[in-house]
């Protein structure tokens, strides 16, 4: 049973301040969890609680800390770590309000996921086996992010993420060795033609561009130099974060103001000219009927990802489903705050045919849990950057362990993680 409950401020990959949690139980075991953090976060996440004032300009988190020291951890005492569901409901009533505003999300999601490697250890299991169970085996598509723009990167280029996904590769490890030959081709594409190479926020390129076909032009030059074969070994996702941009009542895009309308006709010339099986955040995180009309048009071919629409919460998915505003859900643990809820969101996900990919946040820490839920949910899909920067590989190589513990038990998600391209 959990015997006490430490939590401290570290830094993470923005140089920003974030929480650390520590759960020890009785048996000696220690479980450790750090908290992301977003940049483009959506309206409706959980709150992540920061001090204000002057320290850090304001972005402290002394107050998440004083309340897992003050609050949380003394009511934990006792619990089993294996009673997760125990564990997280009462880390909910405990902050009492519906958004985790008192003791705020980063405080809780901290301690609920140290919670779980606590028990994990004390059990002598893998997270994803304690988590997920003896059928977690699947190795998801790392949808790698090569080239940042957005909210990610102080460049012109309105599209937030452009990925690719090794969707031909026959392992997880092969595929890790396929994304990182593509992003180094890529930085050569770049110097060649005399654009920046400097990173953004979650470890791709920031080259200043015309526009954003530009960038998918550059990645798939990169790609052909590689020797791989785009729209067969390497497919593309884009993030376009569209929230960032939606202003007025329209969207600010390429130098324009488009409607809703002219967006999805945008989107699907886009899709008609590349290789794109998934968009995500084509549009605001409040236009419900224009993500229905562009699922009813688009979603039999591509996936479309509702990451600031759904927040990891199953009531906005629950609308999302009923509506059919989209057909798959990007996971964020920190978006929610705590285990249990994700793992709720993903099953609601799950049994409604929706698709899922775990997810990372612009602001990273060395953690790797999101790496283990991935294969504990057997969800196919993980985006958590590009291959290169720790914060971001730190979670593709825990995959690469995960992929050889499991040896001949292993499958690599591959195509088979887009249905409308299995055939
Ligand atoms: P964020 O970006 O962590 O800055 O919100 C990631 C995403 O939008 O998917
Ligand atoms: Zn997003």
């Amino acid at each position: 049973s959990i015997e006490a409950v430490g939590a401290r401020e570290i830094l993470d990959s923005r140089g920003n301040p974030t929480i650390e949690v520590e759960v020890a139980l009785d048996d000696g075991t220690i479980g450790r969890a750090a908290v992301p953090s977003g940049a483009s976060t959506g309206a409706f996440e959980a709150v992540e609680l920061r001090d204000g004032g002057t320290r850090y300009g304001g972005k402290g988190v002394g107050k998440a800390v004083d309340a897992v020291l003050d609050v949380i951890g003394p009511e934990l005492v006792g619990f089993e770590a294996s009673e997760q569901r125990l564990v997280d409901a009462r880390l909910l009533e405990l902050d009492g309000t519906p958004n985790k505003a008192q003791l705020g999300a980063n405080a809780i999601l901290g301690v609920s996921l140290a919670v779980a490697r606590a028990a994990a250890d004390s059990a002598d299991l893998p997270l994803f086996r304690y988590v997920g169970g003896p059928n977690a085996h699947l190795l998801p598509v790392p949808m790698m992010n090569i080239l940042n723009g957005g909210s990610h990167a102080d460049t012109g280029v309105d599209v937030q993420e452009f990925m690719i996904a090794p969707i031909g590769a026959a392992t997880f490890r092969e595929a890790l060795e396929q994304g990182a030959s593509v992003y180094h081709a890529l930085k050569a594409v770049l110097k060649e033609k005399g654009l920046a190479t400097g990173l953004g926020d979650e470890g791709g390129f920031a080259p200043d561009l015309p526009n954003n076909r530009e960038a998918l032009d550059l990645i798939t030059v990169a790609v052909e130099k590689t020797g791989l074969v785009a729209g067969k070994d390497i497919v593309f996702a884009l993030d376009v974060a569209a929230s960032e941009f939606f202003t007025d009542g329209a969207y600010q895009f390429e130098g324009a103001a488009k409607t809703s309308a002219e967006m999805q006709a945008y989107y699907a010339d886009l899709a008609a000219s590349y290789p794109i099986v998934s968009i995500e955040d084509p549009l605001d995180e409040e236009d419900w009927a224009g993500w229905a009309s562009m699922t009813a048009e688009l979603g039999s071919k591509i996936q479309l990802v509702g990451d600031d629409l759904f927040v990891t919460n199953v009531e906005r998915l629950g609308r999302g489903i009923t509506e059919q505003s989209a057909n798959a859900l990007l996971v964020k643990v920190n978006q929610i705050g705590s285990l249990t809820e994700t793992l709720d969101s993903v099953d609601l996900a799950h049994r409604n045919g929706f698709r899922c990919m775990m997810s990372h946040r612009s602001g990273e820490t060395e953690d790797t849990t999101i790496a283990d839920l991935a294969v504990a949910t057997n969800c196919g899909q993980i985006k958590t950057g590009a291959p290169a920067r720790s914060e971001r590989v730190a979670k593709y190589n825990q995959l690469l362990r995960i992929e050889e513990e499991l040896d001949d038990a292993a499958r690599y998600a591959g195509r088979g993680a887009f249905p409308p391209l299995r055939s």
